[in-house]
């Protein structure tokens, strides 16, 4: 009996949205030389970031919050294989439960789990202790969607679901923040990551076509590819945003 493969669970991604090995290890880098003791990542996936964060500062400790269990499981395994299961803390429930400040917050791809995105920063910028730094990423637009992107997007997408890049800043000059770093992803970054999420589903129904399952996944990755490549290619872009607070 083969397992059934599920579309999301992001097997063939380190990552859980359009980010680089180069990027990560320059952005863990710059988030590391100022020595931040705690760490919380709200939203963590299986916290890929966080631990890389963990790995860079020793003595860090670091807590990763999330509300999908597998995830949270995948991310206590990881830092057992690391050695950090003693820095490390995995929390599954939801991240405005969560309000420990600490020096350095991370929220990448899951600004919902407190609302809007400047509810989100106002959330956040009461956990960034004084002096502290926060990573924030999330979806902007590239350049405005047409009418027939927005429909091919998800049911009910409109343009104002997303930000531009200055107004993003702006929100996070808003809430109390100073940017020291604004980034976008490359198309590469975006092109790796929609290919990574379902090429284990995909492979799998190579190898197994004929499983009564097979169908509705096909549909499923159908579904994922359209919305991709008929809605969000070139549309969506995905800001990294440093931002400091004072002292
Ligand atoms: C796009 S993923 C990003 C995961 C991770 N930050 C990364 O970049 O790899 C968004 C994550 O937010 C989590 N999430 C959504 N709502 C949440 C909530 N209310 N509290 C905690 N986590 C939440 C999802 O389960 C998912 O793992």
């Amino acid at each position: 009996m083969t397992t059934l493969p599920k579309l999301g669970s992001g097997s063939r991604l380190h990552f859980h949205g359009p980010l680089s090995a180069d990027r990560a290890d320059r952005l863990v880098a710059d988030l590391a030389l100022r020595g931040p003791a705690t760490v919380v990542d709200y939203g963590s996936g299986w916290g890929e970031l966080l631990l890389r964060v963990l790995a860079a500062v020793p003595g860090a400790r670091g807590t990763g919050i999330d509300v999908h269990g597998p995830d949270v499981a995948r991310g206590r395994a990881l830092a057992a294989e690391r050695g950090l299961a003693d820095r490390a803390t995995f929390v599954e429930g939801p991240a405005a439960d969560h309000t420990e400040p600490a020096d350095l917050v991370l929220s990448i791809g899951a600004y919902q789990a407190f609302g809007s995105i400047p509810e989100a920063l106002e959330a956040l910028r009461g956990r960034v202790r004084p002096g502290g730094r926060l990573l924030f990423g999330a979806e902007v637009w590239e350049r405005t969607p047409t009418e027939s992107e927005l429909a091919a997007m998800w049911p009910g997408m409109t343009a104002d679901d997303c930000l531009y890049l200055p107004d993003l800043v702006d929100a996070a000059l808003a809430a109390g923040f100073r940017p020291l770093r604004v980034e976008t992803a490359t198309r590469a970054e975006w092109e790796e990551f929609e290919s990574g999420y379902g090429a284990d589903v995909e492979e799998w129904l190579l190898d197994n076509p004929g499983h009564p399952e097979a169908a509705d996944l096909r549909a499923k990755l159908d579904e994922h590819l359209s919305i991709w490549l008929r809605g969000t290619h070139g549309v969506f872009g995905f800001a990294y945003l440093t931002l400091g607070v004072t002292a």
